[in-house]
Order: C-alpha cells, then sequence, then structure tokens
C-alpha cells in the first residue's frame, strides 16, 4: 500500500480569503434523506472526501441512481422508504463511523439482509451503542465479538421495528440520528433523549423533507427528539456549507501564528457545532464572524481570525460536545498558548478514528510539548516552542495527521507525519489549501 508522509517546515504567516470543502455530516446525510425520499434531490457544495463517497456507493449499491459528484453536484433519485434493494456485497463504510452507525438504522427496517464492513481503524470501533437500541426496536444484528464491525443486518421481514424511546447513555450524535433513522420504519413514536447537545443535522435535514421532528429542551443540557414512524421525506434541494471542523485547522493556524489575517468563507455555523470558535475566543483568539445568513436550514458566516496572544484555559464541558472533533488540533493550540489548558468531561475521544487523548499526547511528547493525558481529558502546559525534530504517527485518524500539520507553525525544526493519505477521508484539498495560505509542506510518497 502506499504511503503518504507530510513534511513540515516550520513557521509560517496564514494570511488570505479560502473556501473549505463541505460538511461531512451534511454530505453523508444528503445522500441518506436524499436515497429514502420521494423525487429527486440536487445537492451542491457535497464533500468529495472517502467518508461521504462510501455513503454515496453503499446507496447505489443498493439500486439508487445517483449522478456525481462532480463540483460538488449530486442528483440522487430517491426510491422512498422502501424501494432500497438488497446489495450483492457487504457495503464498505471505509473509515466513517458516521457512515455505519446510521446506515445501521436505516438497513434496521429493511425486508433484507445485509453486511457493512470498515477498514482498520473502524473495525476497532465500538458499533453496541447502535446495536444495542436497534435490538431493542426488534431489529436482528450480530456482531464481531464484543460488539465491533462488522456488522450483519438480518432485516426485518415483513414486520416493522417497535418505536423506543431512548436515553442515550453518551452524548452521540450518530447514535441519536441511527435510532431516529430506525424510527422512520417503527411503528409508534420514536423519541430520543440525549444527555448534551449534539449536532442536530438529521433533525433539521428531515424536517427540510418534509417528516416532521419535534424537539423538547428539557433543560439546559438535555433535548428530547421525536418522529412518527411510516411517513414520506418529500425531495427538496440541499446547499451544503463548508465544514467548520475543516475549517477549525486553519482557525488554529490563524490563531496561533505572528501577523496572520484569515478569512474562511461560507462555513456552517449551526449552534451544535460551534464550540470551536467559544473554546478559541475564551483563549484570546480574535474572532469575527462577517456576513452570516441561511442556507437550507443551517446558518453559515465568514469566519475572520487574526492573531492574538493566547492564554491556557480550563474549558467548559458544556463545550465538548460541540467541538468533540476539534479536539486535536485544539491540543496543538493550548500547546502555543501560555499556561495551562485543562479538557475534562471529552472521554469519548478515546473512540474516534484513533484513541485521540493517547494518540495526541503521544505526538505533542514527540516535539517536546508537556501534555498530561487523563481518563476524561488532557493538561497541557503550553507556551513553549515545541523543541525536537521530530516524526509522527496518524495512527489512522485523519484530524491526527492534519493537526499535527498545524503544530508545524510553533515549531523550530522540521516536523514529519507518517501515514496521512487519510486526510482524503475528509479534506482532499488539505495541502492545497494549507500551502496556500502561508505554511510549507511537502507530500512524499513511497511504500507503507
Ligand atoms: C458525527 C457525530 C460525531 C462526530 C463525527 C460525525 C455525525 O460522532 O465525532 O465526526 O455526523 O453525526 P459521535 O456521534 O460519535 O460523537
Amino acid at each position: 500500500m502506499a504511503n503518504v508522509k507530510f513534511k513540515v517546515q516550520p513557521g509560517g504567516v496564514i494570511t488570505g480569503r479560502i473556501r473549505v470543502p463541505g460538511d461531512k455530516s451534511i454530505s453523508h446525510r444528503s445522500i441518506m434523506l436524499g436515497a429514502i425520499a420521494e423525487g429527486t434531490t440536487h445537492v451542491t457544495g457535497f464533500l468529495e472526501g472517502e467518508d461521504s463517497l462510501a455513503t454515496l456507493k453503499a446507496f447505489q449499491a443498493m439500486g439508487v441512481r445517483i449522478e456525481g459528484p462532480q463540483d460538488g453536484r449530486v442528483a440522487i433519485e430517491g426510491v422512498g422508504l422502501k424501494g432500497l434493494k438488497k446489495p450483492l456485497h457487504p457495503l464498505d463504510m471505509g473509515n466513517s463511523g458516521t457512515a455505519m452507525r446510521l446506515m445501521a438504522g436505516i438497513l434496521a427496517g429493511q425486508d433484507f439482509e445485509c453486511e457493512l464492513i470498515g477498514d482498520a481503524s473502524l473495525s476497532k470501533r465500538p458499533m453496541k451503542r447502535v446495536t444495542e437500541p436497534l435490538n431493542l426496536m426488534g431489529a436482528n444484528i450480530e456482531t464481531a465479538p464484543g460488539g465491533f464491525p462488522p456488522l450483519k443486518i438480518k432485516g426485518t421481514g415483513t414486520s416493522s421495528l417497535k418505536a423506543i424511546d431512548y436515553t442515550l447513555p453518551m452524548a452521540s450524535a450518530q447514535v441519536k440520528s441511527c435510532v431516529l433513522l430506525a424510527g422512520l420504519y417503527a411503528q409508534g413514536t420514536t423519541c430520543t433523549t440525549e444527555p448534551a447537545p449534539t449536532r442536530d443535522h438529521t433533525e433539521r435535514m428531515l424536517n427540510g423533507f418534509g417528516y416532521p421532528v419535534h424537539s423538547t429542551k428539557l433543560d439546559s443540557q438535555r433535548t428530547q427528539a421525536c418522529l412518527q414512524g411510516g411517513g414520506r421525506l418529500t425531495a427538496r434541494p440541499i446547499d451544503v456549507p463548508s465544514d467548520i471542523s475543516s475549517a477549525a485547522f486553519f482557525m488554529a493556524a490563524a490563531a496561533v501564528s505572528k501577523g496572520s489575517n484569515l478569512v474562511i468563507e461560507h462555513v456552517g455555523m449551526n449552534p451544535t457545532r460551534v464550540g470551536i470558535v467559544e473554546i478559541l475566543k475564551l483563549m484570546g483568539a480574535d474572532i469575527t464572524l462577517e456576513n452570516p445568513h441561511e442556507v437550507g436550514g443551517e446558518p453559515v458566516a465568514d469566519i475572520h481570525v487574526r492573531y492574538a496572544p493566547l492564554k491556557g484555559i480550563a474549558i467548559p464541558e458544556a463545550l465538548v460536545a460541540l467541538a468533540i472533533d476539534e479536539f486535536p488540533v485544539l491540543f496543538v493550540v493550548a500547546a502555543t498558548a501560555q499556561g495551562q489548558t485543562v479538557l475534562t468531561g471529552a472521554e469519548e475521544l478515546r473512540v474516534k478514528e484513533s484513541d485521540r487523548i493517547q494518540v495526541m499526547a503521544d505526538a505533542l511528547h514527540t516535539v517536546g510539548i508537556d501534555a498530561v493525558p487523563t481518563e476524561d481529558g488532557m493538561v497541557i502546559n503550553g507556551g513553549v516552542q515545541t523543541a525536537q525534530k521530530g516524526t509522527i504517527l496518524s495512527h489512522h485518524d485523519h484530524r491526527i495527521s492534519m493537526a499535527m500539520t498545524i503544530a508545524g507553525l510553533n515549531a523550530v525544526a522540521e516536523l514529519t507525519i507518517d501515514d496521512c493519505a487519510n486526510v482524503n477521508t475528509s479534506f482532499p484539498t488539505f495541502i492545497k489549501l494549507i500551502n496556500q495560505v502561508g505554511m510549507q509542506v511537502d507530500v512524499i510518497k513511497g511504500d507503507l
């Protein structure tokens, strides 16, 4: 297999005006809901990354006609809730937990059997969190021992799933979405209650497709979402905003390097995703939101970041779920900020594409940063430059590859990051853009 390494030259000033690719979460959902809707869904701004393409190919394998992607445009000829066909082969979800967990919800309601498989990283990620509620709904799903992929989903035959009222044991939009999508195929009203707010793209998009989801705030943290099974989705155009989780690497880059001044255009600013902006501001970052408006039920804005000195903080736990994918790069920011940054309440980071607490602590140690991993977070003593020349392993995790690239801005020597082809899962244009705004990163291809 070909290996891809990034060679990152130290330093750089980040300037310019850029647009990062489409939101990964919304891109996945546009294919899933478009496929089970009635009519043709036209998507613009679709993320042409490996993760969302895995979802697209899986629905093609189930008989859905999908044209594109071409320049971010996709047309999906919906087959309705019950129109999917048994695939001839196992469906390969690659590196994508979102694809596997959300599709498990849809597939649990079909009358055919199929299998979901994934790559080395996905094959180590916990699936009991979705198979348990789906089994409560009457689904029949087999996993590998320990609750890991592959998932063999037997289908329900001619009977439908049972609606449940499910309280999530962890703050997870994937689990919430899986249960709600299975709820489309259930008799009665399916409800989820989440312990803290998580991204609500599924609820918003279902409502956009004319399928009512009722969300009720139970208190400052818990929200309940309910839907009635057996309705129909009606196709509608979807304009996917730029992914705030991809923008995060550029926000961080501009926030940590002196003299920087960067605008990132048309970024999705869904309130359940903006934890990165809040946390950077608490650290002292100079961030303004310009040109706020709405596209297809999702708020967007241009994010303007100018360099300002940063300080370490205790990250409020209420912001953790709202920035859950951004911690690898936030750890890099914390390493440059004066003083101590403490993260708690983030044990979910241990079950992402890699164990992001351990892997990032190891990566920061490699370059000479004092980072102490804890059960549910990290303590970082920042304010020093990364002292060593180092080689970092990404552990099959795109966000480790990209976060440690940004660490190069505060380095005194060249960094090498090994196993970086995974960046293509979410951000195929990362290297082009990071070089365009002022870093110097070379891509070296070789054998693994
Ligand atoms: C996602 C939910 C989050 C996030 C992932 C995308 C989604 O996962 O980390 O990158 O699109 O629903 P969890 O639900 O496991 O927190």
